[in-house]
This record gives C-alpha cells, sequence and structure tokens, in this order.
C-alpha cells in the first residue's frame, strides 16, 4: 500500500454512543492543538428547546426551523465541574441538562429527521473547513468532512458501552441501572443506524477492554509510522 500523510489538520471520529470519542476526541485535540467539537451536542441542544417549547418531535419542519432561529454556543468551561465545555442555548447554560433523561431519551428521534439534519449540516461544515478540529459524530468522515486527513471509527460491544455510560451516570448521582441503560443505548442504535457511517478511508479500532490512552496511543503510533512511510 501507497500512503502519505502528515499530520492531519482534521479528524473525524465516528461511532456509536459511549464508544468512547469524546475521550480520545479530546486527548487527541489536546495532542495536536486542536480544538475538539462533539456535534452530538448540536442535536442534544435542539432536543433539549423543542422539549422546552413544547414542539412536536415528529414535525420535521418545525424542528428544522426551531434549528435555524435558535442561537446554541458551545464555549471553553465556564465552571469547574467537570464539563468539557460549556454549551448555552439562546444565552442559557444547558451544559448538564443536555445530558438528563427526557433528552437522552427523545434526541435519536429528532436526529433522524432528515430535514433536522440538513438544517445543522452547515454549521458542522463551517467549524471543519476552519481546521485545526477534531469532530466527533456519527457521520463526519462520511457527510460532514468527506475530507478529513484522518477518519477514526470507533466502536464497541453494547455490553461495554451500556456499563461505561452507567458508570459515568451514575458518577454524576444519576441513579440509573445497567440494564435500563443497555435497553436505551439498544433502542438509540437502532435509530442512530441509518445516519451512522463507517467512512470507506477510516481506520476501525474496537476498544472493549481498552483504555481511552491505549486507543489514543495506537493511533498516534499508527499516523508515525504512516508518516515516515
Ligand atoms: O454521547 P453519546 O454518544 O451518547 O451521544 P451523542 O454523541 O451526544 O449524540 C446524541 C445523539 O445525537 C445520538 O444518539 C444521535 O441520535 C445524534 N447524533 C447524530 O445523529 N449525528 C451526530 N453527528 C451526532 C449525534
Amino acid at each position: 500500500m501507497f500512503l502519505t500523510m502528515t499530520t492531519p489538520h482534521t479528524i473525524a471520529i465516528d461511532g456509536p454512543a459511549a464508544s468512547g470519542k469524546s475521550t480520545l476526541g479530546k486527548l487527541l485535540a489536546d495532542h495536536f492543538g486542536y480544538i475538539y467539537f462533539d456535534t452530538g451536542v448540536l442535536y442534544r441542544a435542539l432536543t433539549y428547546v423543542a422539549l422546552e417549547q413544547a414542539v412536536d418531535l415528529a414535525n420535521a419542519a418545525a424542528l428544522a426551523k426551531l434549528a435555524q432561529t435558535s442561537n446554541f454556543e458551545v464555549l471553553a468551561p465556564s465552571v469547574a465541574d467537570g464539563r468539557q465545555y460549556t454549551v448555552l442555548a439562546n444565552g442559557n447554560d444547558i451544559t448538564w441538562p443536555l445530558r438528563a433523561a427526557n433528552v437522552e431519551r427523545n434526541v435519536s428521534q429528532v436526529a433522524a429527521h432528515p430535514a433536522v439534519r440538513e438544517a445543522l449540516r452547515d454549521t458542522q461544515r463551517q467549524i471543519g473547513k476552519a481546521g485545526h478540529v477534531v469532530m466527533a459524530g456519527r457521520d463526519i468522515g462520511a457527510v460532514i468532512m468527506p475530507d478529513a486527513q484522518l477518519k477514526i471509527y470507533l466502536d464497541a460491544s453494547v455490553e461495554e458501552r451500556a456499563q461505561r455510560r452507567a458508570q459515568e451516570l451514575n458518577a454524576r448521582g444519576r441513579a440509573i441501572s445497567y440494564n435500563e441503560v443497555l435497553a436505551d443505548l439498544t433502542r438509540r442504535d437502532a435509530i442512530d443506524a441509518a445516519n451512522t457511517f463507517l467512512a470507506a478511508d477510516a481506520i476501525t479500532i474496537t476498544t472493549d477492554g481498552r483504555s481511552p490512552e491505549d486507543v489514543f496511543q495506537a493511533i498516534v503510533n499508527l499516523m508515525g509510522v504512516e508518516a515516515q512511510a
């Protein structure tokens, strides 16, 4: 195989819920001095605002309009409470509400509407065009940044992902069992499948039993080898 790869300025990370995208994304972004952008935040923020304004979640046109008229901001953390970033919706801090059960239950339904995805597409592409970014999501390597210089598809068994997510939520004080999380992820995976893509030129990494640091090191090593080839 003939492959040249320089230090990339855009990295796409795709994969299902709780596959380790955020932790890996942050490690790679810090390593290269890039920003980390988690596109799930946009879908979650839209879901939050739609629920708040009692917009019908089956009404694609209403949701797309809401996406166009809402002002979402993803900023550096404004409070030292374990957050990776601060998210504002129309000026209100919704960083933690985005992780709440009502958003989690409904976000996949909102994200499944083609009109919603289209309404959020340009914002994501613009962030990608600016470069020096690690972007995480479901369709980043295939749809949002097809020219990304490095594409990673992170996978893990649904059992492993449920264990991680349950631990994460319990640590934040949410009383939810492993079985409840497993059921929710299984349900969400089924809805998300239509918009989750493994790009043809992506590197697939299965993260079962592997720490985020281990996966990060494997990617950095791989990039070093390819850059010298
Ligand atoms: O953190 P987790 O993987 O659970 O979810 P997320 O990345 O915050 O995304 C929440 C939901 O938004 C996903 O379950 C998808 O329904 C949707 N999403 C999407 O459709 N496309 C993306 N690029 C990112 C998220």
